[in-house]
This record gives structure tokens, C-alpha cells and sequence, in this order.
């Protein structure tokens, strides 16, 4: 079995992550250092496995300590990075942070992958951030889509980490890299033991519904409904997480299988959806009461956009189908188990 190495393993995206390498036939290694998560998670992982992840509690910052994975796992052939800070205005409020985290995180792994590897394939955990807002003509989003200047020191780390990438894939014959654009990721796993947990109140729209409903905020508010929209409120391209998280075997099977140097996808579902939209799916697909009202436009929000996923529908073989009420229902579940 082909071994993996998982940064960020107990976070929202990597766990679910974890959990699907693994059905896949993969050893995984899983590190993390609980910034932004709990060691709760690995036993989520390990309930729906039927036992547990090897993992190691490392900060990837820490060279040294990052290194003695490699050290007990000589045999890491692809590597997905997600360990790093994603509080937009965190970042905004304090860039170096940002910076330090998530760009040194990432240049340790590049160069242990490259240096200690058994294989040299990288799999980097990127966000459709890096696109700015598009012009109506410009959407769906394609790869090609030139970025705009980042709107956020967050959005500047991925264009940044994309960057470095490029250029060590360039520098060194062994590093393959493939680049995973994600659109808005939502949605929690099937049996409800691994979900998002977000810190203090949720920033992002379908935990701050899922807490609504659940009485723990008394009341969401939709960040405008005067934008130039179908029915006034931004749209966005919400991907299930579990099928996002497929999105990343195929990755893998398809760099060890093809040693393909260098990568790009989106991983969105191709449709745009607005909030009005969504928080109707939400009452529709839960039946739960929702109270919600129109507010001001949250400052720094992009108007509308959405995926165009037709790349990695071909190349990897993979799509985003899930309907939005099963995946909204599965959120809402998630909200329930925590609730208990
Ligand atoms: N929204 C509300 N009310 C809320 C929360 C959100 O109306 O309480 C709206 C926002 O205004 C936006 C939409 O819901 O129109 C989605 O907002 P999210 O915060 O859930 O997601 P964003 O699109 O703002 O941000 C997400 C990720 C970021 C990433 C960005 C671009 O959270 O990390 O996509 O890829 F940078």
C-alpha cells in the first residue's frame, strides 16, 4: 500500500480527506498541531474506519519536528498540505501570522517531500480565492483565469504557495505538484462523526445557518440582496465535502499512476448558488424553522461567481453530484450530534 501523508489531517477538509484515501486502499500518515481543531476528530476518523489513523501531533512550521515524520515513515510517496490558518479577516488583521503559518508550513513540506520523500507528489490544498472577483463574462471560472490582486493576506498565501510551487516543481526533477482550487466547500460526512467545527461564531454561511436552526444564534443574516443577481444575494459554488474530498484520491491515484508534473484543477460543482437560494434548500431539505433577515453587504464580499469544473471532470475522472438537500441535510445532522 502506497503511503500519504495528510498535513492539517483533523481539520474539516483533511479529515474527511483521511477517511476516503483510506476506503481507497491507502496508508495514511495524518499530522496536525490542533490550532484549529480537537484530537477528537481522530477518533471520528477512527469510528467510521473501524480503526485508527497512524498520526503524529507535529507543528509543520518546526523543521525539526516536522522532519521525524519522515523519519518514522520512510515510505511517504504523495503528500496533501491543508494545515494552515483560513480566517479572512483574521488575516487582514494580522498578515504575518498568515504569512509565518501558512507559507512556512508549506516550504518545510516541499522540501522534505523533496529531500526525504519515498516519491516527490504534492497535492496543495489552494481556494478559488486566488481569482478575485470575475467579470460577468468571465464566469464559469476556468484555470486560465488570470489572478487579480489578492483580496486578503489569506488570498495572497495561496496565490503565494501556488508560486513557490511552480517554481520548485521547475527547480526540482522529482517534485510533481498538482494544485486543487477549491469552491466553497460545505456539508459534513454521512454518519455525522466528522463535520466542521468552527471556531467561536462561524464566519461562513451554512454553519452559521446550521447554528441558527439549531437556537444556538438567534438569527442569520444575509449579507445584502441589492447585489446584481437574480435575486440580489451572492452566489457562490458550494461543493459537498465528501465529494470534494474524492476529488483528492483521484489526484493521488493520478500522480502515482502518470507522474504528471504539474496540475491544476477547480473542484466546484459548475453551478452557482445564491444564499436566498441556499437557505431555502436548507428549510426545504431539514424542514426545520430558519429565522433569517436582509442585512448590509458584508464589506470585501465577490459579488457572484462559480466553477468551471469541466477539467478535472475529464482528467481526473470526477465529479461534484451530490444534490444540495442531501448535503445540506448532512450539515444539519452533523449540527444535531454536536448539539447532544
Ligand atoms: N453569508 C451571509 N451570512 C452569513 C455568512 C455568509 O449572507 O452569516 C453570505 C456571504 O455574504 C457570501 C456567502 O454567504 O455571499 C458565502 O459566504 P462564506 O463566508 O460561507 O464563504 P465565502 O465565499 O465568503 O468564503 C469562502 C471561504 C474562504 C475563501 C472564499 C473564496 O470561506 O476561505 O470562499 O474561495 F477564501
Amino acid at each position: 500500500m502506497k503511503r500519504v501523508l495528510l498535513t492539517g489531517a483533523t481539520g474539516y477538509i483533511g479529515s474527511h480527506v483521511a477517511v476516503e484515501l483510506v476506503n481507497a486502499g491507502y496508508d495514511v500518515i495524518g499530522v496536525d498541531n490542533f490550532s484549529n481543531s480537537t484530537p477528537a476528530v481522530l477518533g471520528g476518523i477512527g469510528k467510521i474506519l473501524g480503526k485508527n489513523i497512524d498520526f503524529m501531533e507535529v507543528d509543520c512550521t518546526d523543521a525539526n519536528a516536522f522532519a521525524k515524520v519522515f523519519d518514522r515513515y520512510p515510505d511517504i510517496e504523495a503528500a496533501i498540505h491543508f494545515a494552515a490558518y483560513k480566517a479572512v479577516g483574521e488575516s487582514v488583521a494580522q498578515p504575518l501570522k498568515y504569512f509565518r503559518n501558512n507559507l512556512h508550513s508549506f516550504e518545510n513540506l516541499v522540501e522534505l517531500m523533496v529531500t526525504r520523500g519515498k516519491g516527490a507528489n504534492i497535492v496543495f490544498s489552494s481556494s478559488a480565492t486566488v481569482y478575485g472577483q470575475p467579470a460577468l463574462d468571465e464566469l464559469p471560472i476556468v484555470e486560465q483565469q488570470p489572478f487579480q490582486e489578492a483580496s486578503s493576506p489569506y488570498a495572497r498565501t495561496k496565490q503565494m504557495a501556488e508560486g513557490i510551487l511552480k517554481d520548485c516543481v521547475n527547480a526540482y526533477p522529482n517534485l510533481n505538484a498538482t494544485v486543487l482550487r477549491y469552491f466553497n466547500p460545505i456539508g459534513a460526512h454521512p454518519s455525522a462523526l466528522i463535520g466542521e467545527l468552527p471556531n467561536g461564531v462561524p464566519n461562513n454561511l451554512v454553519p452559521f445557518i446550521t447554528q441558527t436552526a439549531a437556537g444556538i444564534r438567534e438569527c442569520l443574516s444575509v449579507f445584502g440582496n441589492d447585489y446584481n443577481t437574480p435575486d440580489g444575494s451572492c452566489i457562490r459554488d458550494y461543493i459537498y465535502v465528501v465529494d470534494l474530498a474524492k476529488a483528492h484520491v483521484k489526484a493521488v491515484d493520478k500522480m502515482l499512476s502518470e507522474g504528471a508534473r504539474w496540475n491544476v484543477y477547480n473542484l466546484g460543482t459548475g453551478k452557482g448558488l445564491s444564499v436566498l437560494e441556499l437557505v431555502n434548500a436548507f428549510i426545504r431539505a431539514t424542514g426545520v424553522e430558519l429565522k433569517f433577515r436582509i442585512a448590509e453587504r458584508r464589506p470585501g464580499d465577490v459579488e457572484q461567481y462559480w466553477a468551471d469544473p469541466s477539467k478535472a471532470n475529464c482528467e481526473l475522472g470526477w465529479s461534484a453530484d451530490t444534490p444540495i438537500e442531501e448535503v445540506l441535510l448532512s450539515a444539519w445532522r452533523w449540527q444535531q450530534g454536536l448539539k447532544g
